[in-house]
């Protein structure tokens, strides 16, 4: 696969695409008397996410606006093939969109993403659900404007899947953020390594680094434009410039980052054990604007599965790198991915993972029983584990894991948080929520008077705009802890931010 960088050339052609469509748009909404709009299901990491935004920002360059209705003009279905449960809840959905396209026979239904590179996923798509009107790749969504022009203008359905590994950052491509305070902002794009249980080499391709000025003149207009929080994004951030000449390596660009006026806070996901120095957990102690937060993937405490997965570590030096950041930053926080039942994995092996885990204490884990990804080597190693024993593995790790997360959010019990507030609480409008710089979630209540950031006052009964406050910093008192969350109550906002 090639890396080709867009140039200024094919954004040119884009452009045209768009500015033609957005005049046809905008010339139907009038005599229509409403709007055009857009709905994204977005599945998967955060780089999807990201992606979204992208085709967030390029609908709204087309005229379109968010459809609120539950009937929009476009759906998009933005796919992840990381594990076998997201594509089924894919296949799951679309089956329900069918009726939204008998309600709205001019509704176009898109798939795109990471499930799009894969030929089997294609191919069902087009036989078991005929009404999808659009196919394109993760390495497409900058051409949106020419596949809609193209399916309204020349051909009934498009299916166009690049088999390129496109740089998506030299263009200027509009970005709709769905949070105002956070902005997820990718540093490179695909992965090297090869984890054998791994699609994301076959559907993102290999790693490319965007360049450090880019990366940077954006936080610098974020930080500028009012977003308070950046989120780093890679799939192995720790080999950020080893494909760019002369670039610094991610422990310099996350300082770079960290020096920026104006940021709250400075995230960053996700490490590689393999590739993660010293030297970055020196700089994450040595800044209070970086997260004290570490998300470093495990995956198994078995040097021999490791071996099997190719994940180019050991346990050992796993365990070097935990203890060095408990060490260095006694308050932060380390979370982590463990896979259950990889091929091969005996009881033996499985108690490595577990005893990892009693020494590390995760403050939090993703946990996932190992699925079978067409196309990767693991998918054909002898071995396979059964069902049953892969889900009485993970109902013990989970056990455990419940355990140690628990424990790790009552040593929070009785300690003043700063948190960045996020909004309101899911379940009540009253309740504020955010996150405390080592990265717990906290659901917190404010005293009966309280002056907000912008000076008014707040007092008891009065309705409390979660939006408004997103993104202004708070003390909160600790006062409860369950497994996944903080309960707290404000001591004060800050409000030299
Ligand atoms: N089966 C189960 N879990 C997987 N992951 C990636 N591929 C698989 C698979 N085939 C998990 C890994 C990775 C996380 C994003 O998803 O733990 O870190
Ligand atoms: Fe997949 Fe391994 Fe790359 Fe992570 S590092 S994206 S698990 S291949």
């Amino acid at each position: 696969m090639a890396t080709i960088v867009v140039g200024t050339a094919e954004l040119a052609v884009q452009k045209q695409f768009g500015e033609h469509l957005s005049r046809i748009y905008k010339e139907e909404a009038i005599r229509r008397g409403y709007d055009f709009t857009y709905s994204i299901r977005t599945y998967g990491c955060q780089l999807n996410e990201s992606d979204s935004e992208k085709m967030s920002g390029i609908l709204c360059s087309l005229a379109f606006v968010p459809d609120h209705s539950d009937n929009p003009d476009i759906v998009i279905y933005n796919t992840c093939s990381i594990r076998e449960n997201a594509r089924d809840r894919l296949f799951g959905n679309l089956g329900l969109v069918k009726e939204m396209k008998k309600r709205n026979p001019s509704l176009i239904v898109a798939v795109c993403g990471c499930m799009m590179k894969q030929r089997e996923n294609i191919d069902k798509i087009q036989k078991s659900y005929p009404f999808v009107d659009l196919i394109f790749g993760p390495q497409d969504i900058h051409r949106l404007p020419e596949l809609i022009h193209r399916l309204r203008f020349e051909e009934k359905k498009v299916c166009d899947v690049s088999d390129t590994d496109y740089m998506a950052d030299d263009m200027d491509l509009p970005i709709n953020r769905s949070r105002t305070f956070r902005a997820l902002v990718p540093i490179m794009f695909g992965c090297n390594n090869f984890c054998t249980y791994c699609v994301v080499p076959y559907t993102r391709g290999r790693e490319r680094s965007r360049p450090f000025d880019l990366i940077m003149k954006e936080i610098s207009d974020l930080a500028l434009g009012g977003y308070k929080e950046i989120l780093l994004l890679g799939q192995n951030v720790n080999s950020y410039g080893r494909d760019l000449k002369d670039a610094p390596d991610f422990a310099d660009l996350l300082e770079a980052v960290a020096n920026t006026k104006n940021l709250s806070r400075v995230r960053y996901m996700t490490s590689h054990p393999k590739d993660l120095s010293d030297h970055l957990i020196d700089i994450v102690a040595k800044y209070p604007v970086i997260e004290k937060h570490l998300h470093l993937p495990l995956q198994s405490g078995s040097d021999r599965i490791l071996e099997a997965m190719n994940r180019h570590y050991t346990k050992e030096q796993y365990l070097h790198t935990a203890r060095l950041f408990r060490e260095r930053i006694p308050h932060g926080t380390i979370t982590t991915d463990i896979i259950v039942g990889f091929p091969g994995e005996n009881e033996e092996d499985f108690q490595e993972t577990l005893n990892v885990m009693q020494e590390v204490r995760f403050d939090s884990a993703f946990t996932f029983q190992y699925s079978v990804r067409p196309g990767t080597p693991a998918a054909d190693m002898d071995d396979q584990i059964s069902k049953e024993v892969v889900t009485e593995r993970f109902s013990r790790l989970l056990d455990l894991q419940n355990s140690h997360s628990y424990e790790s959010n009552l040593l929070a019990v009785g300690e003043t948080e700063e948190i960045l507030i996020e909004g309101s609480s899911a379940t009540a409008s009253h309740i504020l929520t955010g996150r405390t710089n080592n990265n717990r979630l906290v659901n917190f209540t404010l005293p009966d008077r309280s002056i907000l950031p912008d000076g008014s006052l707040l007092e008891n009964g009065m309705h409390v705009d979660g939006d408004k406050l997103e993104g202004s910093l708070a003390y909160v008192k600790i006062t409860g802890a369950r497994p996944y969350s903080l309960e707290g109550q404000l001591e004060n906002f800050i409000y030299d931010q």
